[in-house]
This record gives structure tokens, C-alpha cells and sequence, in this order.
């Protein structure tokens, strides 16, 4: 009996498999179709500083405007502080998913800036979630505004989050920092029970006929696994925490080479979309008919074992690996003579 059971932030998982933030995660039928198909938890699309700071503002100009005219309202609107759609709405979804859903339940609060919105974790928190997944997504553009103040924001959300929830926090960022594993460790130092590597930045496209800069979301493919894959592998026994694969997660092949780096859990957006819930269950087919292949009876047994603390040639995991690969390129609309002309030059 092969056993997949795996423990993420702390939570006893049934597989590593794991529907993250997405529209299937966002939705009561296909939540319990993900569950169906054997999803080991599901992380629920984010709550946006954005909506929650937007409302509270809309409230606070609705509620001065007001106090003008009848001071007495003023009270009446204060009372209704985060009685608003966006927030309110998200908690409510939460509290039906845990009722409906016996696998774990992970809410994600999305920002950029330690502002009041991260008491929204413990609002999540109280309405069941029983962990919380924070994605800090920021473009550093101001060329005045350097790495270190870049950084020391990153940790400012995480520690205020840390201080509003007493669930465990998973923390979902990018991979462009300069240090990505002393990054990597400063969050773990700074609270976060988990890494969820990689947030994927959807690049905004240029319509050339409207002349327009456009939004252009491109579901992704197995390919862009590897940049996940690598810090991973260079990641595991490295830093105290738990390790979530995102980002080009799509079959029981790639979540086997995940496990090998060391991920604890690998989530999946895009196949499932592209696929459907149903997925679920033919990547967990995929990965236990792979496993039978080797003979490998848990997860727990492949965890790791190819990460860079394990493998034979570290080296591999770095600028080795890049020289190997770009002096060893061969082309088919090469012929040997031209072949020679490059190696030798
Ligand atoms: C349509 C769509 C909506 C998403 N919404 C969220 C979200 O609300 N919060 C979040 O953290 N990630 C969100 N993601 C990112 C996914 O959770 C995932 O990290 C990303 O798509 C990479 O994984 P994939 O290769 O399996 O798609 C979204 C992705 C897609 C395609």
C-alpha cells in the first residue's frame, strides 16, 4: 500500500495534492468536486488589500459625509465598519467551505503594505480557516526605493500578519530577489510557517491596434515547473518550513520531481482549469503508478532526496548547470560543419 499522506503547516494531508487560489477554489459546486476527486486541501482566491482598504475608504468618506448632515448616523455607520460587500461576502464563503468541505481550508489575504487590512487574517481565522496563505505581490518600479526597503516591507506585512492570526501562515511571494535564499530564510525567521514558491506575474501585453497596454492572463504549461523546482531542491533542509510548489504543476510526473526537491505540498490552478476538478485524480493515478515503478512506498521515503543538499552534483542546481547548457546547445539547422565553427569559437 503506497501511502501519499503528507503534513503541511502543521496539517495532516491525505496527498500532496492541492487545488490552489483560483476560480475553481472561488466556487461552492467545484469545491466539493475538487474534494471528490481527492484534493488533499484547497486555498481559496485572495482577499485584496486592495478591496478591503477600498471599502473601508468608501465607508469613511460615505460616513464623514454624512456626520455632516446628521451627526447622529455617525454611530449607526461606524457599527457597520466591515459590514461591506467584498470582505464580508469572502468570510461568509469561508464559513460555507468549512461547513461543506472536510478537507483543510486555507484562506489567502493578498497585499503589498502592513496596513490595517491585515487584521482581515484574523477575521479568516475566526471564521474557520485553518491556515492562512499571504501573497505578497509587488513591483519595486521607483528606482529610488532600493532591495533593502523592498525587503524590510515584505517583512513588515509578514510580521503584522504573524501578530493578527494564531493559524498557521504560509507565505506566497515571487522568485526575483536578489538573495532569494537568505530572503527565503528572513520570512521563515519572520513568521512564516511556509513558503509557497512561486506567485506567477502575469505580464501585461500591448494591444497594437488600440495602441493600449492590456491584461493578458496565459494559463501556464509543465515547462515553467523548473524555476520552482530549482529553489526548491536549493531550499530543502535549508530553511525551517514547509514548501509548496505553484506554478506549472499539471501531472503526477511533475509533482513526483517536486517531492524529489522536497516539497511538502504541490498546488495546482491552471491544469485544473484547462482539465477540470476531475484532474485531481489522474495526477494522483500518474504519481502512484510512478511510485509503484520505484518501488517507493511513501512520499515521506522521496521527499527530498534530490534536493542539493542530497544530490551527488551540486553544482548542478547552479551556474554549472547554465555554462553546461549553453555551450552544449546543438540545433537541427546546424550541419557538423557549422557545429564545429560554433564549438570552436
Ligand atoms: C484565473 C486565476 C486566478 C488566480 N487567483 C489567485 C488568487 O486570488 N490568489 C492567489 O494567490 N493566486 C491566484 N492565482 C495564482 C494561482 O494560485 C497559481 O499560483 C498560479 O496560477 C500558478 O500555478 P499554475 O501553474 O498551477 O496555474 C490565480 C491564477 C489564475 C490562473
Amino acid at each position: 500500500m503506497t501511502e501519499l499522506s503528507t503534513k503541511y503547516l502543521g496539517l495532516d494531508l491525505r496527498s500532496p495534492l492541492v487545488a490552489s487560489a483560483g476560480p475553481l477554489t472561488g466556487n461552492p459546486e467545484s469545491l466539493l468536486r475538487l474534494e471528490e476527486a481527492g484534493a488533499a486541501a484547497v486555498v481559496l482566491p485572495s482577499l485584496f488589500e486592495e478591496q478591503i482598504t477600498h471599502e473601508f475608504l468608501d465607508l469613511h468618506s460615505l460616513l464623514e459625509a454624512t456626520a455632516e448632515s446628521f451627526p447622529e448616523a455617525a454611530t449607526y455607520f461606524s457599527e457597520l465598519d466591515d459590514y461591506n460587500t467584498g470582505p464580508r461576502a469572502y468570510l461568509d464563503f469561508l464559513e460555507a467551505a468549512k461547513d461543506t468541505l472536510s478537507i483543510p481550508v486555507i484562506a489567502s489575504l493578498n497585499g503589498s503594505s502592513d496596513g490595517g487590512w491585515v487584521r482581515y487574517g484574523r477575521s479568516m481565522q475566526e471564521a474557520g480557516a485553518d491556515a492562512i496563505e499571504l501573497n505578497i505581490y509587488f513591483l519595486a518600479t521607483d528606482p529610488d526605493v532600493g532591495p533593502a526597503d523592498i525587503e524590510a516591507r515584505y517583512l513588515d506585512v509578514v510580521s503584522a500578519v504573524r501578530q493578527a492570526v494564531s493559524v498557521p501562515l504560509a507565505v506566497k511571494v515571487g522568485p526575483y530577489f536578489s538573495a532569494m535564499a537568505n530572503m527565503a530564510r528572513r520570512l521563515v525567521d519572520t513568521g512564516a510557517d511556509g513558503l509557497v514558491l512561486f506567485n506567477r506575474f502575469y505580464q501585461p501585453d500591448f494591444d497594437v491596434e488600440a495602441l493600449e497596454v492590456v491584461p493578458r492572463l496565459v494559463l501556464s504549461t509543465s515547462e515553467e515547473l523548473r524555476l520552482p523546482l530549482r529553489w526548491i531542491a536549493i531550499l530543502y533542509g535549508r530553511v525551517r518550513a514547509s514548501l509548496a510548489a505553484t506554478t506549472g504543476v499539471h501531472s503526477g510526473q511533475d509533482v513526483a520531481k517536486l517531492l524529489l526537491a522536497g516539497a511538502d505540498v504541490t498546488m495546482m490552478t491552471s491544469a485544473l482549469l484547462r482539465n477540470g476538478p476531475q484532474h485531481i485524480a489522474n495526477v494522483e493515478e500518474e504519481l502512484l503508478a510512478w511510485m509503484a515503478g520505484l518501488e517507493c512506498s511513501s512520499v515521506g521515503e522521496l521527499r527530498g532526496s534530490m534536493s542539493q543538499l542530497a544530490v551527488p552534483n551540486p553544482e548542478a542546481f547552479e551556474r554549472a548547470n547554465y555554462m553546461q547548457m549553453l555551450t552544449t546547445f546543438t540545433s537541427a539547422f546546424f550541419d557538423d560543419t557549422d557545429r564545429g565553427a560554433v564549438d570552436r569559437n
